[in-house]
């Protein structure tokens, strides 16, 4: 399993990103994950549209050690930021959920973005 979709900037970005997770985990026989990965990848591509709107994201996903990782890349080199746990806060929830329904998350900056990567299990 390796596969990729550039998106394009737009608001219909994370509803095409959960399509091609669940497209690809349901084919390489990973129905299970599907769920959770949707829920991952909207989060990400949201979070990725906020942070640059006028740039595209790309979606990449493979299998690492039997599991499959998914990743999201953008142009940009701000990492995402835990934020304190505030519950009246309507917003600073994304990156908990993630963190909740995978086994690792984690990214890396590079000289052109980064990629958030989340190990699915
Ligand atoms: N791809 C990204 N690029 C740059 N900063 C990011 C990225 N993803 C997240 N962040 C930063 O991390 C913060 C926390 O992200 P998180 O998804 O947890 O919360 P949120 O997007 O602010 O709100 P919510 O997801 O609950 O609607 C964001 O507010 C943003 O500052
Ligand atoms: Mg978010």
């Amino acid at each position: 399993m390796e596969c990729e979709i550039r998106l394009e900037p737009s608001m219909r970005a994370p509803r095409e990103a959960r399509r091609f997770v669940s497209h690809h985990l349901c084919d390489f026989g990973y129905l299970k994950l599907v769920d959770n990965a949707g829920i991952i990848v909207a989060e990400l591509v949201t979070n990725a549209h906020k942070e640059t709107p006028a740039t595209p994201i790309w979606v990449d996903l493979r299998l690492a050690g039997g599991y499959p990782l998914l990743e999201v890349w953008d142009c940009s080199r701000n990492p995402p930021v835990f934020k304190d746990p505030d519950f009246l806060a309507t917003e600073g929830r994304g990156l908990h959920i993630v963190d909740a329904l995978s086994i690792r998350l984690g990214w890396d900056i590079f000289p052109c973005g980064k990629v958030v990567w989340v190990l699915l299990g």
